[in-house]
Parts: C-alpha cells; structure tokens; sequence
C-alpha cells in the first residue's frame, strides 16, 4: 500500500510530458492572433484536464492565481484521480502569453511535480532572480554582488574576458540601471521581451543557447518553475522576493513565508527531486514551438527528471483528422 503512493518519478514523467503538450497544443491555433486572455485560457483547461486524468493525489502550489483571482488551477486546488502519490504542482500553462499573442520566440507551457512539501510556495509578488548554468562553484555569483561584480566572477570562473560574456535580462523601466551598469562590462545583454523561465533555462545550455548568466526581477512562482528545470538539468538559481507594499506582504504571510528578505537558493525553492517538463508553443532557441501541417500539429517537449539529471527531448505529431 505505501509503496503505491510513492512518488514513481519515472513511471509519471510521460504523463506530465502529455499534460504540457496539451497545454501547447491547445494554445497553438491563438498564436499571433493578439488575443492573450483566450490563449492562456486556451491552455489553462487543456492543461487541466489532462492533469485530471493523472493518478496522483496533487496539489497545486504555484498555479494562475489566488483562489478568489483564478477559477482553474489556482493555487491550493486538488488535481489528479486522487489515487496514488501526494504530490505538489507548480505549473504556468502558457509562459509568455503576450509572446503566444504576437508570435514572438519561447513561449512554453510548463509543468513541474514533486512530492507533497518539496516546492516553495511563493506568493505571486516579484522576485530578484539570478542564475548560471552548470559546472561552476556554489556562489560564484550572488544576489549580493552588483550586476558588474557578477559578470566579473563569472569572466573569471568561466577563463574568459567580461565581453565574452552574455546576460540575459528582462527589458524592462526597472532594470535600466542595472542595463546600464552591465554595459561598463563590455558584457553582451540579451534583452527579452517576457518568459523569464525560458530566458534562466537558456543558462543551463550556454553553448546552445549562448547564454551564460540571468538577472533581474519577474515573477516569483516562474523564479520557483525555474528552480525546477534548473535542478534538473544542473545550474544555480538564487531568489530574493520583492515586496512593493503590504498587500504582498499579506500574501506572503498567507504562504507560510515568515523572513521577508531571505535568499532562496535553487535547493531551497524546490527541496525534494521534481520531474520537469516544458512544450514550446513558439519557436525558440531551447525547444521548437507548435507546427501546423494540413492534418496534423506536431509539438516538441523536454521531459526532465532531477534524481537522475536525465534530459528527453520528444516530438509528438498530433493528427487533427
Ligand atoms: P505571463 O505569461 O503570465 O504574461 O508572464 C510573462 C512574464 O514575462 C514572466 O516570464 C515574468 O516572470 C513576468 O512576466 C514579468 O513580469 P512583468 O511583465 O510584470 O515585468
């Protein structure tokens, strides 16, 4: 009987790839359509009632919303058959819904599952993030440097010159001054419009993607699906939350988060091994985004495991009949 109820990683890895597929697929007619609502909302029942069938007992911690804000998926509903393992949910169906709208790279539907505890129940306020991929020392870079320290350290653990180095950075007002800071470098930036999960992903591939470091500020429960991929695939992520006023405050409090200006490490966002999967909806530098053919949708998916660090790439052809 107990060992029913364990977390069989492996034997539900397939499941969660068909969970963000159907996400995918499911917002792939809205892309470039300029409609963001109904893309995410496309994706958010797909996701759902694939994650319906799954016979897990899950719980959703990093969802679309509180409550009283999201009517599916939000954060605290029961998903699965509720036969079989306790398990905690961090999901974001469509990651980029602006990017889905305008057609614009790496949008993904994303999905991560743990045992029941493992995953940071972080309140829907910002987050300070940074990352690096792996092969580099514990705390090479940190949240306490400024950005030129951090381009700096990495120059010299990686033997390079801080122009060889590339940053990945959302554009946004906020992060001008640290734009600006990072220029006196020499560092390239990689400005990207939105989907930060794609953007801390494309660290741990840096010679794919040619990305070698993250920072700056998004959403925290994406900092939490990043700390997922990240743990899967090897790299460091550090999290601080940013409160902006004492509404965010509440709900941080309302998370059971008590020290409000603690660093999460990526260790300490997601505590127990996770399995990890993402489906591009458009293309992007990590995973190919949804295609159309006459009678068919083809989708691409990476499928991860922590415990073992392994990485599957799957391309599903869907028939449309
Ligand atoms: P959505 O897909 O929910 O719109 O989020 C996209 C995103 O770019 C995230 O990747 C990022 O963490 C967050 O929005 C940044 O927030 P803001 O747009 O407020 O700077």
């Amino acid at each position: 009987m107990t060992e029913a109820l364990e977390f069989h990683d492996r034997m539900l890895s397939l499941g969660l790839a068909r969970v963000s597929e159907a996400a995918a697929l499911a917002s792939a007619k809205l892309i470039g359509r300029g409609d963001e609502k109904a893309a995410d909302q496309a994706a958010v029942d797909a996701m759902r009632t694939q994650l319906n069938l799954l016979d897990i007992q899950g719980v959703v911690v990093i969802g679309e919303g509180e409550r009283d804000e999201a009517p599916m998926l939000f954060i605290g509903e029961e998903v699965g058959t509720g036969n079989g393992p306790a398990v905690d949910i961090a999901l974001d169906p469509l990651e980029g819904t602006t990017l889905t709208a305008k057609d614009m790279p790496n949008a993904l539907a994303v999905i991560a599952m743990g045992p029941r505890g493992s995953m940071l129940h972080a309140p829907d306020v910002y987050m300070e993030k940074l990352a690096v991929g792996p092969g580099y020392q514990t705390g090479v870079v940190t949240l306490d440097m400024s950005p030129s320290e951090r381009v700096e350290a990495l120059a010299k653990a990686k033997g390079c010159a801080t122009d060889d180095i590339t940053v990945c950075v959302l554009e946004r007002p906020r992060h001008e001054d640290m734009i600006a800071e990072l220029r006196t470098t020499g560092a390239a930036i990689r400005l990207i419009t939105d989907g930060d999960v794609a953007g801390i992903i494309h660290c741990a591939e840096a010679e794919k993607t040619g990305i070698d470091m993250y920072m700056g500020s998004g959403g925290a429960p994406e900092g939490v699906l990043a700390a997922a991929a990240l743990k899967c695939m090897g790299g460091q992520i550090h999290g601080r939350l940013i409160f902006r006023n004492d509404d965010e405050k509440a709900r941080a409090h309302n998370a059971g988060i008590t020290d409000l200006d603690r660093v999460y490490t990526r260790d300490e966002m997601v505590t127990g091994d996770v399995i990890f999967a993402a489906t591009g909806v458009t293309d992007g530098s990590i995973l190919s985004g949804i295609r159309r053919e006459v009678d068919a949708l083809t989708a691409e998916t990476i499928l991860m495991r922590s415990k073992t660090g392994s990485v599957r790439r799957m391309t599903y052809r869907n028939p449309t009949g």
